[in-house]
This record gives C-alpha cells, sequence and structure tokens, in this order.
C-alpha cells in the first residue's frame, strides 16, 4: 500500500494536536507535531543565551538539533524529555519568533519530510499543506474562533493544573497568530486544495469524523 499524508494546518488553539492524534490512532499512521519542532528549537536558544534576531545561530541550532518525537507524544531534544518545557507560554512565543527564520524553517522541514518519507503520517502545523508536503493526498485547514480557541486553550491549562488568565491567553494567542500569519516565509495559510473546517460548534469527536470522512474520500 501507498504511503499516505494528512496535512492539518490552522491557527493556535484549532485543535489541530488532539485531531491529528485521534485520527493517527483511528488509521494506525505516525503522529507528526511539528509546532513541537520549532518549540525545542526555541528552548534550546533561550536555554543557551542564543538572543532571537541572531539568525546565524537559530539556524545553526536548528540544523544540530536532534529532535525526537516518541509514539507516546513525549519530546526529546539531543536525548532529554522537553515535553514540558516547550509548552511554556514564554517558549510559545519564542518558536512564532524563531519559525520566521528562514534558515531555521529550511533545516526544521528538510527533518519533517525525512520523519514523513517512510510512514504514513498525520503531520500538523502551519505550513504542511503548503510547503512540507504540497502533494499531501489529504489537507484540512482547521480552524475556530479566537474565543473559543482561546476558552480551549485556558481549559488545557487548567486541566495541567496550570494558572491561565482568559485575556491573557487570547492577546498571546492573537499576536502569534499575527505574527505566523505576516511572515514572507511560509505564513500561515489555507492551501488552494485544503477543506476548510470550522471546528467552533463541533466537539472532538465530530471533528474526527469530519476527516475521517475526506481521508476515506481521498484514498
Ligand atoms: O503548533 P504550535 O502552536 O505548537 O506551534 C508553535 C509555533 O511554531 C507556531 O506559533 C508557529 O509560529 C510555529 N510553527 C510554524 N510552522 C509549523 C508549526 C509551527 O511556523 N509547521
Amino acid at each position: 500500500t501507498k504511503r499516505i499524508i494528512v496535512a492539518i494546518d490552522g491557527p493556535a488553539g484549532a485543535g489541530k494536536s488532539t485531531l491529528a492524534k485521534r485520527v493517527a490512532a483511528r488509521l494506525s499512521f505516525i503522529y507528526i507535531d511539528t509546532g513541537a519542532m520549532y518549540r525545542a528549537v526555541a528552548l534550546w536558544a533561550r536555554r543557551t543565551g542564543v538572543e532571537w534576531n541572531d539568525l546565524q545561530s537559530l539556524e545553526q541550532l536548528a540544523r544540530e538539533a536532534v529532535i525526537r518525537l516518541e509514539h507516546d507524544g513525549r519530546v526529546l531534544l539531543n536525548g532529554e524529555d522537553v515535553s514540558a518545557a516547550i509548552r511554556e507560554p514564554e517558549i510559545s512565543q519564542g518558536a512564532s519568533i524563531v519559525s520566521a527564520v528562514s534558515g531555521v524553517r529550511r533545516a526544521l522541514v528538510a527533518k519533517q519530510q525525512e520523519m514523513g518519507e517512510i510512514h504514513s503520517a498525520v503531520m500538523e502545523g502551519r505550513d504542511i499543506g503548503t510547503v512540507v508536503f504540497p502533494n499531501a493526498e489529504v489537507k484540512v485547514f482547521l480552524d475556530a474562533t479566537p474565543e473559543v480557541r482561546a476558552q480551549r486553550r485556558v481549559a488545557d491549562l487548567q486541566g495541567r493544573g496550570l494558572p491561565a488568565d482568559f485575556d491573557e491567553v487570547l492577546r498571546e494567542m492573537k499576536q502569534r497568530d499575527e505574527r505566523d500569519s505576516t511572515r514572507p516565509d511560509s505564513p500561515l495559510r489555507q492551501a488552494p486544495d485544503a477543506t476548510y473546517l470550522d471546528s467552533s460548534h463541533m466537539d472532538a469527536g465530530q471533528v474526527e469524523e469530519a476527516l475521517l470522512r475526506i481521508v476515506r474520500e481521498r484514498t
């Protein structure tokens, strides 16, 4: 059987990770969270004192980083489990800053293409359908209103016992979306041949069924 790529793009908090995990499990595909890779590079830069405007060093970190996305969802950076550290709000913003650097994108996109080479995969991010796998068999652009996305993020943080203020989360999310959508290299965009899915009034199970229907149609 042929290798299949399911590309899921969309803004922060739209539910891409939940959807990608569920669909990957249903189809027995691997799940690839590309945002975790940008987060890992941002974390490494932060820890080593590399400034956000030092483009050359950021690119070098991205090239040298050994990032492993484990089947159980853990993220390893150079062998260390950084799953929790990369979810800090400061690293969310940092990821959005380093991801605007073309050299960083080149390095990580190459790794992502390699990961999707052999196994069928559900890959989520901002540029999967437009840049990483423009020939993906299935492409969806998952969206929701900013308020719904912020509310989900708040619930998610609180569920993990972390403090979360709705207004603060909404503000940071809009800032990140703005940066991701306006950068010159690989801005967040719906691919022309992607299916638009608005999850504002759907639960996770309904979004999963909607995507599985699209997968069945396309493969
Ligand atoms: O998906 P997540 O919110 O974890 O991604 C963190 C940041 O990484 C995004 O805000 C975006 O700036 C960047 N990113 C990207 N391209 C991807 C995935 C994530 O630029 N394919």
